[in-house]
């Protein structure tokens, strides 16, 4: 089989990715699965290889670039590429690719649970129990928030955003939308209704995250935005934790501006266990596991690979990331 040249894989791969790989070019790789490449062992590893394949915990900025001259594809294993510094990879002539699509519903999946968990207090009742806080049935013991007949914002109307729509419809959800340009299309196909960004943070019991992380995106839901929420609303965040002040949020929780949070995405990631955020009841916290799924991250896994190894080879991957 023809070699395509030299790779640096950041993490260890599913098996079925990783053999693609060495089969195919001269791979160099940090062969740990759970941890990321510590900065200065990717910096020393890079300065020969023409293609880097990498995950979102691996910052791709110009100064990783630059210490590989002879480098030509970025190949990262998520939709995101907000850790990569995209405009200066394209300026050295570097194609950068990412995986988009594949993970859509499985995202949807569980930005859905996260709804439901918060609303219906989903871990607080699960801990309830371990703790001998559960004497028997009782009125109100527990009692949550209803999904169905309950009003859905969904910031952002991609892929994603378009998965979260199928699936409150399903739960009986009145659904509405704010996304930076209109989907009139959608709008007339899902029966969902355009809000400007403020309407819809006050009319809304949950408002879920579905926008990629940018300079556009931070800080989108900062202190105005949460004070205009209802006390009993709901926010939900499998996008990037930049889209959210972190700060902010956790005074509105702390305060009863809002009634709770379900989060797999934080400002800085992984969040510390004694993260104030996580000693809040109201809060499902979740450790970035939106595409976790096996079947999605197998193919997430291949797609990026196929890609670094088409982009080596001069032909077009199928993913590029889009110029904005
Ligand atoms: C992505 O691919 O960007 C997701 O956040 C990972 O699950």
């Amino acid at each position: 089989m023809q070699n395509v040249g030299s790779v640096y894989l950041t993490r260890k791969l599913p098996d079925p990715a990783l053999q693609y790989l060495k089969k195919r070019c001269s791979l160099k790789l940090w062969n740990e699965e759970q941890t990321p490449v510590p900065r200065d062992v990717l910096l020393k590893q890079i300065d020969q290889v023409e293609g880097i394949y990498c995950t979102l915990s691996d910052k791709i900025d110009r100064e990783v670039i630059s210490s590989a001259p002879k480098l030509r594809v970025i190949s990262t294993m998520s939709v995101g590429y907000d850790h990569i510094d995209v405009q200066f990879a394209r300026e050295q002539g570097i194609k950068v690719t990412y995986t988009p699509g594949v993970l859509t519903e499985t995202t949807a999946d569980l930005a859905f649970t996260l709804l439901m968990s918060t609303s219906r207090r989903i871990l607080e009742a699960n801990r309830s129990i371990y703790e001998g806080k559960w004497k028997g049935w009782a009125p109100l013991f527990m009692a949550g928030r209803d999904i169905y007949g309950a009003k859905l914002g969904i910031v952002g109307m991609g892929r994603i955003g378009q998965a979260m729509v199928r699936r409150a419809k399903g739960f009986g959800m009145n659904v509405s939308y704010y996304s930076r340009s209109r989907k009139k299309e959608i709008e007339q196909q899902e029966k969902i209704t355009y809000k400007p960004l403020e309407v819809l943070l006050q009319e809304c019991d949950f408002v879920s995250l579905h926008l990629p992380g940018n300079t556009d995106t931070i800080n989108l839901i900062g202190k105005k935005e949460l004070s205009l929420m209802k006390p009993t609303a709901v926010l939900i965040n499998t996008a990037r934790g930049t889209v959210v002040n972190e700060k902010a949020l956790l005074e509105a929780l702390q305060e009863g501006i809002i009634r709770g949070a379900g989060l797999d995405v934080f400002e800085k990631e992984p969040i510390e266990p004694g993260h104030p955020l996580l000693a809040l009841p109201n809060v499902v916290a979740l450790p970035h596991i939106g595409s976790a799924s096996i079947e999605t991250r197998f193919k997430m896994a291949m797609i990026a690979a196929e890609d670094l190894l088409k982009g080596l080879q001069g032909g077009h991957p199928q993913y590029e990331v889009p110029i904005n």
